[in-house]
C-alpha cells in the first residue's frame, strides 16, 4: 500500500502538470495549522519564482484542478500561496480499511533490496555487573534491531562483550592470591582443565570490585594484573581456561539480565573472538604502507583535510606490542566482513566514544578492511541523569546496578497495580514487570538517542502523560471494550468518520507507514514513540467523545470495533518494535 502522503503527492503532481507547472514543486507536508487543514503544499511559492508568476495565482489554479477530486473534502488556496488540504472522510475510511485488511504489516511496504545490517549493541563487560550505562545501549539497540528487521533488512544483533581487557587480569591475579594451588596457575600442568568453574557468579561479582579496588591502591598488584592480562593475551593455557570459565559464568548471568529487559542477541561474540584476526590484519596494514611506527607505537593516520578538530592517528599496537580497544574493533570488522559481508554496521555506544569511532571507521576504510561502500553508522547516546541533572547514581552515591534499578521500578509499579483489587497477587506481580519495563524503555526511547535525559521514575511510571504505561493503558482500555462487545466484527468495515475526533483517529492511523519509514530511515525509535503518543491521544479523545458500545446501529458499532481493533493492533506492533508488550489488564 502506498503511503498516504504519496497518494496525496501523486494527485498534486497531476494538478501541477495540468496547471503547466513542473511537478517537482508538488511536495506535501503535514499541516502546521491543524486547526485549518490536515496537509499542505507550499510548492506554489518557489514555483512562482521560476515562472515569474504570482504564487496566489498558481495556488488557485491548482486548487481549481483538485476541488472536484474525490480524495479531498476541501482544497483551499491561501495567502500568500499555500494550498490547504483536507482529506475526504470516504477516502480516509477506504485507506484505513485497506490497512486493516492488508495481509502483512498494515500495508507497510518493505524495502525490496534487503540489506545485511549488523547492530553492535549491549557492549557489556564480562565479570562486571551491568550498570545503568549499559541500559541505554541495550534498550536503543534492541529497538533499532527490531525496526530494521521490520523494514525488511537482514539484521544481526551482536552483543560485542568486553572480554579482553584488564578486568580479566585483575580477576586472575586476585584468584591466584586467594587460591594459589589451583591447577590453572601451574605452568607445568599439561592435562585437561576441570569442567566446573572455580567460582560462581556471586564470587565473581565480589572478586572483580575487590581486585579493582586493590589495583588502585597497590601498584604492585596492578603490575601483576597487567602482566596476567598480557600473558592471557599471549595465550597462556591456564589463563585461557580461566577466561573460558569467566565467560561462561558471566554470560549465563548476562543472559538472565538481558532476558528481563526483553533484549535478545543473535550473536554473543566478544572482543576475544577477534583476536585470531589481529596478526594478519596488522601485517597487511604494514605491507600496504598504511601503518608506521610513531613513538614506538604502530599507528595509522586518519586525519582529513576538511577536519575542523584534530583527529589523532589510530593506534593499532602499543609500544610493547599489546593490542588495544581499537585493534579489537578493527579485527572485529575483519571477522564480520568475512562472515557476513554487511552492507551496514551500526554501533550503539555512549556518544563520548564518538571521536574514537571516527578514527576506527576511517582506519577501516583507508586500510580496506571494509569496502568503500559499507556503511558505518555511529549512534551515540547521551547520559542518563538523575533528577539533579548529574549522572544517575544510587541514593548512597554509588554506581546503580541495572538489576537494582529494575527491581525498584517493579516494586513501585506493583504498589500501583495492587490498587486494582480484582487482581491476584501473582497477576499483579507479572503485570508490574511488564508495565515497569515499558516505563523504563519508553522513558529512554522517547528522547532522541543523542540527548542526555533525566531518569524520572515517578514520571515514567505514571499512567498519564507521555509515558510507556499511558500507551499500555490505552491498549488495555481498547482490549476491554472489544472484550465487552464480545462478538466477531470482521464482517463490518470502517465507515467514513462521523465526528472530528473519529476523523482525527483515522488520520493518525493512516500515518502508520510514514512513521515506520521515518524511524527506519533515520534510525530513530523516538519517532515511533512520538507517533504512538499521538495515536493514543487521538484514540482517548475519540473514546471520551463517543458512545461506542451504547450506539444502536449495529453497522456503526461494528465499524467502531473495527477501528478499535486496528488501533490496538497498530499500537501493539509499534510497542513490539520498541521492545515491550502490553498486559491483558492493568
Ligand atoms: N564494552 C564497551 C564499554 O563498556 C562498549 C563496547 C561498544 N562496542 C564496540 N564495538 N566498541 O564501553
Amino acid at each position: 500500500m502506498k503511503e498516504i502522503t504519496q497518494l496525496i503527492k501523486e494527485k498534486l503532481e497531476m494538478a501541477f502538470k495540468e496547471a503547466g507547472i513542473d511537478e517537482k514543486y508538488a511536495f506535501v507536508s503535514l499541516s502546521n495549522r491543524p486547526d485549518l487543514c490536515e496537509y499542505q503544499c507550499n510548492g506554489a511559492l518557489p514555483a512562482a519564482k521560476e515562472y515569474k508568476k504570482n504564487p496566489m495565482e498558481i495556488a488557485e489554479s491548482i486548487a481549481s484542478h483538485l476541488k472536484e477530486d474525490e480524495m479531498f473534502a476541501s482544497v483551499e488556496a491561501c495567502k500568500p500561496g499555500f494550498l490547504n488540504l483536507i482529506l475526504s472522510s470516504e477516502m480516509l475510511a477506504k485507506y484505513v480499511n485497506g490497512m486493516a485488511e492488508a495481509k502483512v504489516a498494515f500495508g507497510f511496504e518493505k524495502d525490496p533490496k534487503q540489506k545485511t545490517v549488523i547492530i553492535d549493541y549491549g557492549g557489556a563487560n564480562v565479570a562486571k555487573p551491568l550498570h545503568v550505562g549499559h541500559l541505554r545501549s541495550a534498550v536503543i539497540g534492541e529497538s533499532i534491531k527490531r525496526i530494521k528487521r521490520f523494514g525488511g533488512d537482514k539484521v544481526i544483533g551482536d552483543v560485542h562483550l568486553g572480554d579482553w581487557g584488564l578486568q580479566m587480569g585483575l580477576i586472575i591475579t586476585e584468584l591466584q592470591e586467594r587460591q594459589p594451588d589451583l591447577v590453572y596457575f601451574d605452568e607445568s600442568y599439561a592435562g585437561e582443565y576441570p569442567v566446573e568453574p572455580p567460582f560462581t557468579i556471586s564470587d565473581l561479582e565480589e572478586i572483580y570490585p575487590t581486585a579493582s579496588g586493590k589495583s588502585k591502591a597497590d601498584a604492585d598488584f596492578k603490575a601483576k594484573a597487567m602482566e596476567a592480562t598480557a600473558q592471557l593475551q599471549q595465550g597462556r593455557a591456564g589463563y585461557r581456561a580461566l577466561l573460558k570459565h569467566i565467560l561462561n559464568v558471566s554470560v549465563s548471568d548476562l543472559k538472565i539480565n538481558y532476558d528481563n529487559l526483553n533484549v535478545e542477541f543473535d550473536l554473543w561474540k566478544g572482543e576475544s573472538d577477534a583476536q585470531p584476526f589481529i596478526p594478519d590484519m596488522v601485517q597487511k596494514m604494514k605491507d600496504d604502507g598504511y601503518a608506521y611506527i610513531s613513538e614506538g607505537a604502530l599507528v595509522v593516520d586518519v586525519k582529513e583535510e576538511t577536519d575542523t578538530k584534530e583527529v589523532p592517528p589510530c593506534m593499532i599496537l602499543k609500544s610493547d606490542g599489546a593490542s588495544l580497544y581499537n585493534t579489537t574493533d578493527l579485527a572485529t570488522m575483519v571477522m564480520r566482513q568475512q562472515e557476513y559481508h554487511p552492507d551496514s554496521i551500526i554501533y550503539v555506544v555512549d556518544k563520548r566514544q564518538e571521536l574514537y569511532f571516527t578514527q576506527v571507521f576511517r582506519c577501516a576504510k583507508k586500510t580496506k578492511i571494509l569496502p568503500a561502500d559499507t556503511e558505518l553508522v555511529f549512534v551515540g547516546f547521551g547520559t542518563m541523569n538523575g533528577k539533579d541533572g548529574k549522572p544517575f547514581k544510587t541514593r548512597e552515591g554509588g554506581v546503580m546496578r541495572l538489576s537494582a534499578l529494575l527491581s525498584e521500578i517493579n516494586d513501585k509499579m506493583y504498589e500501583k497495580i495492587r490498587e486494582n483489587a480484582t487482581m491476584t497477587d501473582e497477576e499483579a506481580k507479572a503485570t508490574a514487570k511488564i508495565v515497569g519495563l515499558s516505563a523504563v524503555k519508553y522513558g529512554d526511547l522517547s528522547n532522541q538517542a543523542s540527548k542526555d535525559y533525566v531518569f524520572d521514575m515517578d514520571r515514567f511510571i505514571s499512567f498519564e502523560g507521555n509515558t510507556g504505561p499511558y500507551i499500555l493503558y490505552t491498549i488495555v482500555r481498547i482490549k476491554s471494550i472489544i472484550a465487552k462487545y464480545g462478538q466477531d466484527a470482521s464482517a463490518y468495515s470502517i465507515l467514513p468518520a462521523k465526528s472530528d475526533s473519529e476523523k482525527a483517529l483515522q488520520l493518525e492511523l493512516s500515518k502508520f507507514s510514514g512513521a515506520i519509514r521515518g524511524a527506519y530511515e533515520e534510525i530513530a525509535p523516538h519517532r515511533l514513540c512520538a507517533y504512538i503518543y499521538d495515536l493514543a491521544n487521538a484514540f482517548n479523545h475519540f473514546y471520551h467523545e463517543t458512545r461506542i458500545l451504547a450506539i444502536e446501529d449495529e453497522k456503526v458499532k461494528g465499524s467502531y470495533i473495527r477501528l478499535l481493533e486496528l488501533t490496538r493492533d497498530v499500537l501493539s506492533l509499534c510497542i513490539d518494535l520498541l521492545g515491550f508488550e502490553a498486559p491483558e489488564r492493568m
